[in-house]
């Protein structure tokens, strides 16, 4: 089985984050930039709130996170991106796993964004307990739009 390291994001991370968010929908189709990208990256690195996937000790994808700002009432997952060469190995969930167990230490929600053309992102929210709670319509992109998901932590007792 394929060994998956994730660990905390850091400055030595940028080129290789930036190179697969800059070549991988929805953020092509959604007009990011490189300059977009880092300064995305460095802000999620400043605030500890960030994780890189390694295989083979190439950066193989990546979770940026807030916990207390960055949306009301929880956590927000800002930026989630697996390379294609990796992808249905299991990456994206271990990243998600990282993210949703430092939110849900402090919150009991985590929300996110995901846009409506992708139909994969929105597969893999749901199966991970995710719910449509809302729409933006005409987000980023005229005629698209960003559904807002959140997922509930589980309270025991
Ligand atoms: C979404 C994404 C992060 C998933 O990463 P991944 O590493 O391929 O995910 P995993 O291997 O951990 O899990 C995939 C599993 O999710 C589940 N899943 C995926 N799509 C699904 C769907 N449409 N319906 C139900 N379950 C689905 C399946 O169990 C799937 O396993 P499979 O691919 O072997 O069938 C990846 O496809 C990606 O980087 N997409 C482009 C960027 C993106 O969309 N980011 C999200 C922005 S909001």
């Amino acid at each position: 089985m394929t060994e998956i390291e994730v660990r905390r994001i850091g400055y030595e991370d940028i080129e290789s984050v930036c190179g697969i968010m800059v070549s991988i929908d929805p953020y092509v189709t959604l007009g990011y930039t490189r300059d977009m990208c880092i300064d995305a990256v460095v802000s999620n690195i400043e605030e500890g709130w960030g994780a890189v996937a390694e295989i083979d000790e190439k950066i193989a994808g990546f979770v940026l996170f807030r916990v207390f700002d960055g949306f009301p009432l929880g956590g927000y997952i800002r930026a989630l991106g697996v390379h294609p060469e990796y992808r249905s190995m299991g990456v994206g969930s271990r990243l998600m796993d990282y993210a949703e167990n430092i939110i849900f230490k402090y919150r009991r929600n985590v929300f996110l964004l995901v846009s409506s053309f992708n139909e994969r992102a929105i597969g893999f929210y749901m199966g991970r307990g995710y719910r449509v709670v809302g729409v933006i319509e005409n987000a980023v992109v005229e005629g698209l739009h960003e559904i807002i998901m959140r997922k509930v932590r589980k309270d025991r007792g």
